[in-house]
């Protein structure tokens, strides 16, 4: 083949892989089906009760603030005095101890204040630039969002909360399926 050949070819192929970073109208309405099961994720209480914008944690479905004054502190780790860690410890309390025991997991916390990653309550929209902002998260870019949610601790105790509390209702990798969905397709966020 001559060579002029193949170098239209190669640039046929540069092309077409420009052409497929653009989602088509079919692959960006599957993300944002996609990214609404993100959505109904974070925003349940076993997620968005340490995901908000106060500095008092929630508690239960009626996501009512934290008993006891428990406050955020400095770092998220709770006061001087009245650490996260007094009573939360690296696994949910046995059952024997009843369903009002403390839940736990490794690095119970809140985030940090700076970073409060408050996504409880606020629009599809905004929830969704939020997200995809590092500055707002951490640093962490939406690969490294993905591994979280994929994996952390504290992400998967919503599937296992203990005590009488419900777990997220989606099965854990169907939502990590759809936050790959909706990333692979440019994260593309709902309007309004
Ligand atoms: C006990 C409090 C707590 C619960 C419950 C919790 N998170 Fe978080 N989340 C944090 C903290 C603290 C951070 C900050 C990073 C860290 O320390 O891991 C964070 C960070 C994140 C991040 C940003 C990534 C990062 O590394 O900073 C995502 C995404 C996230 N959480 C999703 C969830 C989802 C989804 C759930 C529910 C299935 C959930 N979280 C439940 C405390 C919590
Ligand atoms: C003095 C003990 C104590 C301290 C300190 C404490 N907690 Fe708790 N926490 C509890 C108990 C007990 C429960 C369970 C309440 C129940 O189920 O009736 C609980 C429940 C929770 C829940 C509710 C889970 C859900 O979805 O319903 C969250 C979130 C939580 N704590 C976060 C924190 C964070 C974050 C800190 C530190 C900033 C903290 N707690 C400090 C005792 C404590």
């Amino acid at each position: 083949m001559p060579f002029r050949h193949l170098a239209a070819i190669a640039a046929l192929a540069v092309l077409l892989a420009g052409c497929q970073q653009r989602p088509s109208p079919e692959q960006e309405a599957a993300a944002l089906d996609a990214f609404a099961v993100v959505e109904e994720v974070f925003q349940h209480p076993r997620c968005s009760n340490c995901h908000i914008p106060g500095d008092q944690p929630l508690q239960f479905d009626a996501q009512t603030p934290h008993a006891m004054h428990v406050v955020r502190g400095p770092e998220g780790k709770g006061a001087p005095g009245l650490p996260c860690s007094a009573c939360h410890g690296e696994a949910n309390s046995p059952a024997s101890y009843g369903a009002h025991a403390p839940p736990g997991a490794p690095h119970w916390q809140l985030p940090p204040p700076d970073q409060k990653m408050d996504w409880i309550g606020v629009p599809a929209s905004e929830l969704c630039a939020m997200i995809k902002d590092p500055s707002r998260t951490g640093g962490k870019d939406l690969a490294a969002m993905h591994t979280h949610v994929a994996e952390d601790a504290l992400v998967l105790w919503g599937w296992e909360p203990g005590g009488e509390r419900v777990p997220v209702p989606v099965p854990h990798d169907t939502f990590v399926a759809a936050f790959k969905t909706w990333m692979d397709a440019g994260a593309p966020c709902p309007a309004g």
